[in-house]
C-alpha cells in the first residue's frame, strides 16, 4: 500500500481519526458491565446475563444511515447526530433483570442519561420488544445499548432473517400476524418464568 494510500483510507472512514477511540470505549463500556454482571451474580448466585455483545457500527452501514436522516457524511454526523456508532447488546434470562442492569449503568460515574425506548412496556405494533437505552459516557461518546430477554432476542433475530434475506409475496398480513402472535406468545412465556422465579425466590 502506498502512503498516499493509508492517507487516503484514514479519511475514508466516517469516524475520521475516532475509529480506534471508538473501539476503545465501546470495550470499557462492556467491561463496566461485565462488572455490574459480576456484582449480581455475586449477590443473587446467577448470572443476569445470558450473553453481550457489542459492535461500532460499520462504515457503510453508517454512512447509509446519515443519507437516510439527511445528514452528511462526516464524523460530527456520525459521532455526535446519530447516538448508535457503539451499539451494546445485553441478552437477559429475565425481565427484571433488565430494569436492574439499567438502573446500575446509569448510576456509574462517567455514564449520563441521554433517552430510552421501553418497547418492553410500549410494544411495537409488529411484537418487537426491547429496552433502548441510549447514553454519554465521559461527556462525550453516545451508545446505545439495547437489552432484552432470550425470547426477545429469538424473535428479533428471526425476524430480521425473514424481513431482510426473504420478500414477503402472497398474504403478507398473515405473516405479520404470526410473527405478532409468536412475539406474544414469546412475551407470554417471559412473564410465566419471571412468575416461577419469583416463585422459587420466595420458598
Ligand atoms: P434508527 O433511525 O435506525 O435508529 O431508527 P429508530 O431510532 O426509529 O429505531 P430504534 O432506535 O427504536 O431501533 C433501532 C434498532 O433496534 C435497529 O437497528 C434494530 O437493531 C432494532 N429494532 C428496532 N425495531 C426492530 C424490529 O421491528 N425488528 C427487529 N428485528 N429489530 C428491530
Ligand atoms: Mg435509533
Amino acid at each position: 500500500m502506498k502512503e498516499s494510500d493509508y492517507y487516503n483510507n484514514i479519511e475514508d472512514t466516517i469516524y475520521g481519526s475516532s475509529k480506534e477511540t471508538l473501539e476503545l470505549i465501546m470495550h470499557e463500556l462492556l467491561d463496566l458491565i461485565t462488572s455490574i454482571r459480576a456484582e449480581m451474580t455475586e449477590e443473587t448466585g446467577m448470572d443476569p446475563v445470558e450473553h453481550l455483545l457489542g459492535r461500532v457500527k460499520s462504515d457503510e452501514s453508517m454512512r447509509e444511515k446519515c443519507r437516510r436522516k439527511g445528514l452528511p457524511e462526516t464524523p460530527q454526523s456520525a459521532l455526535y447526530e446519530i447516538h448508535d456508532a457503539i451499539g451494546i447488546r445485553i441478552v437477559c434470562a429475565f425481565i427484571d433483570d433488565i430494569y436492574t442492569i439499567r438502573n446500575r449503568l446509569l448510576a456509574l460515574p462517567g455514564v449520563e442519561f441521554v433517552e430510552e425506548k421501553d418497547y418492553i412496556r410500549h410494544v411495537k405494533p409488529n411484537g418487537y420488544r426491547s429496552f433502548h437505552l441510549i447514553i454519554r459516557y465521559r461527556s462525550q461518546w453516545f451508545a446505545e445499548i439495547q437489552l432484552r430477554t432470550i425470547s426477545m432476542d429469538t424473535w428479533a433475530a428471526l425476524e430480521h432473517h425473514l424481513k431482510y434475506k426473504h420478500h414477503f409475496k402472497g398474504n403478507t398480513a398473515l405473516i405479520e400476524r404470526e410473527l405478532k402472535r409468536c412475539a406474544d406468545e414469546l412475551a407470554s412465556t417471559d412473564e410465566s418464568m419471571q412468575t416461577l422465579r419469583d416463585m422459587i425466590r420466595d420458598l
